[in-house]
């Protein structure tokens, strides 16, 4: 097929295609970058039998991400999802066995998987969660649990003793996005077996040794529905059905309550008052069609629930423990980093919305990190009608696999790609950058909805720590830190280990 097109790629095998090229995970970034200097900036593989173009050219990029957007909005032709219902309720649910929760598939309406309308509306809807001014209101809590994480590394660090910052970092993280989506005090940092950790781990702990995942990836067409028949997840069901329960729960204590708080979970929740009350006029269809279209279902907030804790969960905490690692691997920048958090801090306790703002140097320092250790390494996105871009024509339903290393490792892009240098984020060199040249969290209209909220989580963590203590790799901590290579997001394989020494009176 390529051939006929004119389109170079890899040779594939009947039926798997190319996907050989992933027998090595999904980070190796040698093969991709063979791959990229071989066939060019856009070339065709199969997944399996469905074709797909590889793109890292820019022009391409910039087409797909945002100039022909409108063609490029969806990442998929169907729902990746599987159509998989929870199995325990909330106990209203049970006693109540007319309500819509026996209907619920969650997953399939969360925002990575939404696709054309339905996707524009919800987000619509969700993204005012994002603003600046609802940042702001994040602050203290998130101070909050960064205290906690601060007095966590003190209590594991106890007599020069090393720690794993990434474990201590995900409970963090744990408890900042329970805290700003639910306004739920949850505090896994003192209880490390919390069912939310244990239920979160279990959804990341899906890797690319599963034999199903391999399955479905090839023929999604044949074993999507005989999944679904079966009732046969790829993410753990009893995970699904943890966090389903909770915040069934959680809509039905507010639905009750109604306490005007302002947190994400409320925000949705009024949105699917709004519905109830507009399908009580009109039904259904009355509700989607008469210009509300911001109206949410009640799986909308169950799965865009679901998504916040695992979107906002492993993906900063990797942030958070990987920028300690370059830090503590370049003492130099350490210096710097620290000097900025003195003078930042100097006249405030709390790293508020425009402490951050201040910290620029710091937040050059985890933008290099995310180009070297990006959270997610592919992105995707779909034709949704035939579309020319360029030389290259694009069928409809064309998938289109971003991937992200072989950008952010491009010596044409960044020159010495291997070396942890923060000045490639100075302002200066930001505004002559490509958007698309920096991909950890994607590009155009339908890039990481959290993006400001992870990056302010990261900072306020990474000042309270460095107010407090000056970090150090320890000493059986690998370097290069080796990574798992099985997982679909970045994953230290043995950890992120670090020695602290206390500085006096917060940072003098
Ligand atoms: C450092 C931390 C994070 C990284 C590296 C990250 C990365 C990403 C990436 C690469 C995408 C796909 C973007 C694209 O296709 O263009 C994405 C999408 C998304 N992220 Fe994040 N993310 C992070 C934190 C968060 C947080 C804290 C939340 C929520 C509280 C979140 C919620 C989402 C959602 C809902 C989407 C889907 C957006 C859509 O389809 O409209 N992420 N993220």
């Amino acid at each position: 097929m390529f051939k006929k097109m004119g389109v170079a790629g890899p040779k594939p095998y009947p039926v798997i295609g190319n996907m050989m090229e992933f027998k090595n995970g999904l980070w190796d970034i040698e093969l991709q970058m063979s791959r990229v200097k071989e066939f060019g900036g856009a070339y065709g593989v199969f997944g399996g039998m469905r074709p797909a173009y590889v793109v890292t050219d820019r022009e391409f990029l910039r087409e797909i991400f945002i100039k022909q957007f409108h063609n490029f909005a969806d990442r998929s032709a169907s729902t990746t999802a599987l159509e998989v219902r929870p199995m325990c309720r909330s106990l209203t649910d049970l006693n109540n066995a007319s309500t819509t929760a026996l209907e619920v598939r969650p997953m399939c309406r969360a925002l990575t998987d939404l696709r054309g309308d339905d996707w524009k509306n919800v987000r619509t809807t969700i993204s005012p969660s994002f603003t600046g001014g609802k940042l702001k209101l994040m602050t203290d809590i998130l101070n909050r649990c960064a205290d906690q994480l601060v007095d966590n590394i003190g209590t594991s660090t106890r007599d020069g003793a090393a720690c794993d910052i990434k474990e201590l970092s995900s409970a963090f993280t744990m408890d900042a996005i329970a805290a700003v989506a639910f306004g739920t005090d949850i505090n896994t940092q003192e209880t490390p077996d919390h069912p939310f950790v244990v239920n979160a781990k279990k959804a990341f702990g899906m890797d690319l040794k599963n034999p199903l995942l391999w399955v479905y990836l090839i023929l999604p067409k044949i074993t999507k529905p005989i999944m679904e028949s079966l009732q046969v997840s790829l993410m753990p069901r009893d995970c699904v059905n943890f966090f389903s329960g909770v915040l069934s729960q959680l809509m039905q204590q507010r639905q009750a309550g109604g306490e005007g708080r302002v947190d994400m979970m409320q925000l949705m929740m009024d949105a699917h008052t709004m519905r109830d009350e507009e399908e009580g006029e009109g039904g259904e269809a009355g509700g989607r069609t008469r210009g509300r279209k911001q109206a949410l279902s009640r799986d909308d907030v169950l799965a865009n629930g679901i998504q916040f804790i695992l979107a906002g969960y492993e993906t900063t905490a990797s942030t958070l423990s990987f920028t300690m690692y370059n830090l503590a691997t370049h003492p130099d920048v350490l210096d710097k980093v620290i000097r900025e958090v003195d003078d930042v801090m100097k006249d405030r306790d709390t790293v508020d919305y425009e402490a951050c703002k201040k910290l620029e140097y710091m937040e050059m320092c985890i933008m290099e990190n995310l180009r070297i250790y990006p959270a997610a390494p592919r992105l995707a996105r779909v034709a949704t009608a035939d579309t020319k871009i360029q030389w290259l024509t694009v069928p409809k339903g064309m998938l289109m696999d971003i991937p992200v290393l072989p950008i952010h490792y491009d010596p044409e892009r960044y020159p010495e790609p291997d070396k942890f240098i923060p000045e490639r984020f100075s302002k200066e060199e930001r505004q002559k950058r490509d958007p698309c040249d920096w991909l950890p969290f994607g590009a155009g209209p339908r890039n990481c909805i959290g993006m400001r909220l992870a990056m302010m989580e990261a900072k306020i963590a990474l000042a309270k720590i460095l107010r407090s203590y000056r970090i150090a790799l320890a000493p059986d901590m690998e370097v290069p830190v080796q990574l798992s290579k099985y997982t679909a997001f970045v994953k230290p394989e043995h950890g992120i280990r670090i020695t602290v020494e206390p500085r006096n009176s917060g940072g003098d």
